[in-house]
């Protein structure tokens, strides 16, 4: 069975990689990564992956004509109509159609929310020949989320299996303006060593909190269940799929967090309690246990650790972009054995690092940014 597993352009290596160590073989593209799998193996991707936001089951793959929507959306219900899974689904829970076209410049005679229209009435039709049901529709909360992607003339017809994006955790109960992407902060704490590590610029906390899951070895799956409940116990067979959860290791780890606003360090120590509590955390073990929250200026006072890991301000969307550029000196002035940071100020990066181990290209939403790492 076709699996496609989506995550932040940039970090598909870092998905295969990933997979890899779950045992899965996989093929890259942009922002995804394909793989051929049993469909009893979805959950445990679901449960384990750290750097995956979604996973969806490929259920067919078909061209349609884009010259009039008319003529576009019958081939999409036709085809769909065709679709024999209905048996995993149990018609009395809620399903939402969605859909998606790429590139938003090709002259498609639809929208993307268009898309729903043709999906959502072959699944209703379908379902009631074959059950005897009208499935309900829900757009706000449903048990199912049936995607439909088209690419220029090419449609993916797709099952969510995951729900709402992996890298909402759920530990995050105080945000931040400029918060990082969880699985971008993931891959950067998978570069150094992270035993004794610090980020000085901490804002929520989002960095060192993901370096203590990495350390601690938590699956993901388990703080979400709390939080976002698991798709997986809706499409029917995976109720059935047994996970082996390895339980918290005891792992020491010193973590310093800093920021130079009181509010941020607030936040980040919020979190750090909300997290150890989903992730059920030992007495000791706990990211409160073993951290320490510094309301400091970083280019006035040094944090003192092995590692740095920071999203340092890039002064682009506020302010002078100028006004930064100390907090990027001092960066490579302070003693530590390795660096990571990320930031799209290559400027800053040229007048002040020294040459760096590695350059990651990734995208942060919609801003394409570089993560460097530096010994
Ligand atoms: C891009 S944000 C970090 C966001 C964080 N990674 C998260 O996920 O929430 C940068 C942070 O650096 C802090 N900051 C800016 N200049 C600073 C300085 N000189 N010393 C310490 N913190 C600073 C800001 O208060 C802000 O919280």
């Amino acid at each position: 069975m076709m699996i496609l597993i989506t995550t932040a352009p940039g970090l598909e290596g870092a998905l295969i990689e990933e997979l890899e160590s779950l045992g899965y073989e996989g093929e890259p593209s942009i922002g995804r990564v394909l793989l051929n799998v049993g469909y009893e193996e979805i959950p445990k991707i679901n449960y384990f992956s750290a750097i995956a936001h979604r996973a969806f089951i490929v259920l067919k793959e078909f061209e349609i004509p884009t010259d009039t929507k008319e003529r576009a959306f019958e081939i999409i219900k036709k085809e769909l109509l065709e679709i024999p899974r209905e048996e995993r689904f149990d018609p009395s829970l809620p399903f939402a159609v969605r859909g998606e076209r790429y590139p938003k410049e090709y002259p498609h005679p639809f929208t993307s929310v268009d898309l729903g229209i043709p999906g959502g009435s072959a699944i209703i039709e379908r379902i009631m020949r074959k059950k005897g049901k009208r499935i309900p529709v829900n757009l706000k909360k449903p048990a199912y989320e049936v995607y439909l992607e088209v690419i220029k003339e090419r449609v993916r017809v797709m099952i969510n299996t995951t729900g709402e994006s992996l890298h909402k955790r759920g530990y995050r109960i105080r945000g931040h303006p400029a918060s990082l992407s969880t699985t971008i902060a993931r891959f950067m704490v998978r570069l150094p060593n992270i035993d004794d590590v610090c980020d000085p610029m901490c804002g929520s906390g989002t960095i060192l909190l993901e370096a203590r899951l990495e350390k601690q070895g938590v699956p993901i799956g388990r703080i979400r269940s709390k939080t976002y409940g698991r798709l997986r116990r809706n499409l029917l067979p995976f109720r059935d799929v047994r996970l082996e959860d390895p339980g918290n290791e005891r792992k020491d780890q010193r973590l310093t967090f800093g920021d130079r606003s009181s509010k941020h360090i607030d936040s980040a120590i919020a979190n750090s309690i909300n997290l150890s509590r989903l992730a059920e955390a030992p007495k000791g073990y706990r990211v409160y246990d073993l951290a320490k929250y510094r309301m400091r200026d970083f280019t006035q006072v040094d944090l003192s650790c092995d590692t740095i890991v920071t999203n340092p301000p890039y002064g682009l969307r506020l302010g002078d972009p100028k006004s930064v550029e100390p907090v990027y000196k001092k960066l490579f002035e302070v003693d530590r054995n390795e660096l990571v940071l990320i930031t799209p100020r290559d400027d800053l990066i040229s007048k002040y690092a020294p040459e760096p181990r590695a350059v990651y290209k990734v995208m942060h939403g919609d801003l394409p940014v570089k993560i460097y790492y530096f010994k």
